[in-house]
């Protein structure tokens, strides 16, 4: 967990801001959210105009445990039940039929509602002073990479956000797994910390996952989590040769080397060695996207990692990462 723990005066700070109507940077296990009270439709707004989203694109309603579900969703199906016992707190939302208390601006228009709990210290503090649901999309502006640590927020949204509370880097370092939960079968709209395989291992039964090129999901767009540079993706086999051509040919070249050819020397602007890990890869990946901006990249050169455990959360970031930009 968190090494990080914001102090008790921060947290009551932060939950007097969310009653007054204002904006708070948050740690979660995953990313930082960008929190408001998801029962005041003014501030809900302002979420969506200091990260430059459209309203229809839903947020996450984060609530405190899972005794609460029923206040913010009805005809919890059995499934869910049982997703919201194995893995709350933790990183996975539950897409569900929409609850008297949720606000049809924090759902984009939509009659379900994707709720969660997360799993980090400061967050459970902030929602038990708080005492109510916050919603809480990702606090980056829309499109862009993010936020991992409480200086990406600063460097984000610093401008917007009355307040951020530190919590130090996320553990899980990608967003939550989205599962739907409304349907007989559930499936996962956005793959994430929780695992495909954890989740079948519960439900004892297989899960459909959208493929990433596609857009199926409100506010699920090809591009995403998009830093400056340019994302190109090719066979882990031919990152450095794609590398060293781009980088002869004038761009300013940053590699994502795979971790078995940790030893390859690369000809290169700059270089991130990945880790062999899954869950360090997942880690670190915002921050890696973030490194090479900073480091004056205009192309990161990258394969996809198998698509299995954390694996396929990062391959759909990376994906996303390299799509089209024309919607963002
Ligand atoms: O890990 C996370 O989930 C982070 C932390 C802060 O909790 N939050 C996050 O929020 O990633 P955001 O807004 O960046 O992404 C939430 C996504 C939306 O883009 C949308 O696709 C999906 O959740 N979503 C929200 N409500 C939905 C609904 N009713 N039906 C389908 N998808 C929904
Ligand atoms: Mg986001």
């Amino acid at each position: 967990m968190a090494s990080v723990t914001a102090r008790t005066s921060d947290i009551e700070k932060a939950a007097g801001v969310l009653r007054s109507g204002g904006l708070v940077a948050f740690p979660t296990e995953t990313v930082y959210g960008l929190g408001a009270n998801a029962e005041d439709s003014a501030a809900v707004a302002r979420t969506f105009q200091a990260k430059g989203r459209p309203p229809s694109h839903p947020l996450i309603v984060h609530i405190g445990g899972a005794e609460l579900l029923d206040d913010w969703a009805r005809d919890v199906p059995p499934a869910a039940r049982l997703l919201a016992a194995r893995f709350w707190p933790g990183p996975l939302t539950l897409v569900l039929r929409r609850g008297s208390r949720v606000l049809l601006e924090a759902t984009g228009g939509l009659e379900t509602v994707a709720v969660r709990v997360p799993d980090h210290p400061v967050a459970l503090a902030l929602l038990s002073a708080f005492d109510g649901g916050i919603t809480a999309p990702s606090a980056n502006r829309f499109g862009s990479v993010s936020p991992t640590t409480a200086d990406d927020v600063r460097a984000e949204l610093g401008d917007v956000v009355g307040f951020v509370l530190d919590g130090g880097p996320c553990e899980v370092g990608v967003e939550s797994t989205i599962v739907d939960a409304t349907s007989e079968v559930p499936s996962i709209l956005r793959p994430g910390g929780v695992t495909r395989e954890d989740l079948e291992a519960v439900l004892g039964c297989p899960l459909a996952v959208p493929s990433s090129s596609r857009v199926r999901v409100p506010g699920q767009h090809p591009s995403h989590y998009a830093p400056r540079a340019r994302v190109v993706l090719v066979e882990p086999e031919k990152v450095v040769a794609e590398a060293e051509l781009a980088q002869e040919l004038g761009h300013q070249v940053g590699v994502f080397l795979p971790a078995h050819l940790a030893d390859t020397p690369v000809k290169a602007h700059a270089v991130v060695t990945l880790p062999a890990s899954m869950p360090a890869y997942a880690r670190g990946l915002y921050g890696f996207l973030r490194e090479l901006d900073q480091r004056g990249c205009d192309l990161i050169v990258a394969s996809l990692p198998a698509e299995e455990g954390l694996g396929l959360a990062i391959a759909n970031r990376l994906r996303r990462a390299a799509g089209p930009r024309s919607n963002v």
